[in-house]
C-alpha cells in the first residue's frame, strides 16, 4: 500500500511517516519546506531503515502535484500539510486561507483525477468555539476564533463535501495538543523563530536558547489558576494515523470525524513541574496576562476515537516531558544542530 503524505516532513507528519514504514506501507511526502528541514528524510531513514520518496513540491501547484499523482498511484493521502500559527493567521489571513484552504482543494483534484479513494485529513480543536470547561465533544459547536481555525474548518467542511459526492472514505483527526517526540531524539518540533506553543518554549528556556517563559495568566477558573490543556504524545498521534488508515483500507467509503487527545488536562504549572521533575532543569517563569482569546480548560472527550479507530494514548506528562527534553537536548538548534 502507497500512501502519500503532504507536509510530511513536518513535526506530526514526520512521525507519522516513521510508523506509516513501521507498519510497512510504502511512503511518499510532499512538503515546500516552508516549515521544516530536508535532513528530517535522513533522519527518518537512520529511524526505520527505509527511506521515504521525496517531492519538494508546494501543494498549491496543481500541475506538479498532478504529476506526482500520475506517477506514483497512492492508495490513500494523509494530509497534513498547512500553515499552522494562530497568531500569524491573524496578520496574514489571506496567505493562510490560499495555503490551506486554495492547497486542500488541489488536494482534493489530484485525488478526484487520479481515483484515490481514501483521505485522513490533519484539523484540530481550534475548530470548536470557546467551551464550558467540560470535555468536548465532537458534535460541540464548530465557532473557530482566528482565521487559522477557520481555515481548519474549511478544510473539514471541503474533505467531507468532496469525499460524499466522490465516493471517497475519510478520517478528519482533531488534534488537541501535540507534543512530545520520538524516543531516538531524531526527529521533532522543530520552530522556526520563538515557539508559539508552551512546550516548545519550556524546553527552549530549560536549554538556555530562551531566558524566560511567560505564563499568560493564573486567574483561569483551573486548580492552579493556569490554563488547563490536553496534550497528547505525537507517537500516539502518529498511530491514531495507523488505525484511521487501517480503518479506510478496510472499510470502502469510511467516514469519520473524531478528536484525537488524551482526555486528561494539565495546567500550564502542570506541565512546568512535570518538566522540572522529569529533567531536574528549574524554568524561568514569570506571571504576564492574559492572551485576548485563551480559555480555562480545553479538553477532549475521546470516546469516539476509542469507540471507532480502538485508540487511546499509551504516554503519560512524564514520558511526554522526557521525550520533548531528549529531543532538545540533543538537537539544541532544531535540524541545524
Ligand atoms: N502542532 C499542533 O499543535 C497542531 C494541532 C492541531 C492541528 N495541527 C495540524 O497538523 C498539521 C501538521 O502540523 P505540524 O505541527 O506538523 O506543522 P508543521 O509546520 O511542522 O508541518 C507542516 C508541514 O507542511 C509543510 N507545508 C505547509 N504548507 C505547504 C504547502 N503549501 N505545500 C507543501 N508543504 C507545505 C511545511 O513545510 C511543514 O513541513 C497541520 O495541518 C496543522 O494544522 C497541528
Amino acid at each position: 500500500m502507497k500512501v502519500l503524505v503532504t507536509g510530511g516532513t513536518g513535526y506530526i507528519g514526520s512521525h507519522t511517516c516513521v510508523e506509516l514504514l513501521n507498519n510497512n506501507f510504502d511512503v511518499a511526502i510532499i512538503d515546500n519546506l516552508s516549515n521544516s528541514s530536508i535532513e528530517v528524510i535522513s533522519r527518518i531513514y537512520k529511524i526505520t531503515g527505509k527511506k521515504p520518496i521525496f517531492y519538494n513540491t508546494d501543494i498549491c501547484n496543481l500541475n506538479e502535484l498532478n504529476c506526482i499523482f500520475d506517477k506514483e498511484k497512492f492508495d490513500a493521502v494523509i494530509h497534513f500539510a498547512a500553515l499552522k500559527s494562530i497568531s500569524e493567521s491573524v496578520s496574514e489571513p489571506l496567505k493562510y486561507y490560499t495555503n490551506n484552504v486554495f492547497g486542500t482543494v488541489n488536494v482534493c483534484e489530484a485525488i478526484k483525477r487520479n481515483g484515490v479513494k481514501n483521505i485522513v485529513l490533519s484539523s484540530s480543536a481550534a475548530v470548536y468555539g470557546i467551551n464550558s470547561g467540560k470535555a468536548i465533544k465532537e458534535n460541540a459547536a464548530l465557532l473557530p476564533h482566528n482565521p487559522y481555525g477557520r481555515t481548519k474548518l474549511i478544510q473539514e467542511q471541503i474533505i467531507t463535501d468532496f469525499a460524499n459526492t466522490n465516493k471517497i472514505g475519510y478520517v478528519i483527526l482533531r488534534y488537541f495538543n501535540p507534543i512530545g517526540a520520538h524516543k531516538s531524539g531524531l526527529i521533532g518540533e522543530n520552530p522556526l523563530g520563538e515557539p508559539s506553543n508552551l512546550m516548545p518554549y519550556i524546553s527552549q528556556v530549560a536549554s538556555g536558547r530562551l531566558k524566560k517563559l511567560n505564563v499568560f495568566g493564573n486567574d483561569y477558573n483551573t486548580h492552579d489558576g493556569t490554563g488547563v490543556r490536553d496534550y497528547i504524545h505525537v507517537m500516539d498521534l502518529a498511530l491514531g494515523h495507523i488505525n484511521a488508515l487501517k480503518k479506510l483500507l478496510d472499510i470502502p467509503e469510511y467516514k469519520l470525524i473524531c478528536n484525537i487527545g488524551s482526555g486528561h488536562g494539565y495546567s500550564v504549572l502542570d506541565m512546568i513541574k512535570s518538566f522540572e521533575s522529569v529533567t531536574g532543569i528549574k524554568i524561568n517563569f514569570g506571571y504576564a496576562k492574559r492572551r485576548a482569546g485563551d480559555i480555562d480548560i480545553c479538553l477532549a472527550d475521546t470516546e469516539l476515537a476509542q469507540k471507532e479507530l480502538g485508540w487511546k494514548t499509551s504516554y503519560n506528562i512524564n514520558d511526554m516531558c522526557a521525550d520533548e527534553w531528549n529531543w532538545q537536548k540533543l538537537n539544541p538548534k532544531g535540524f541545524l544542530s
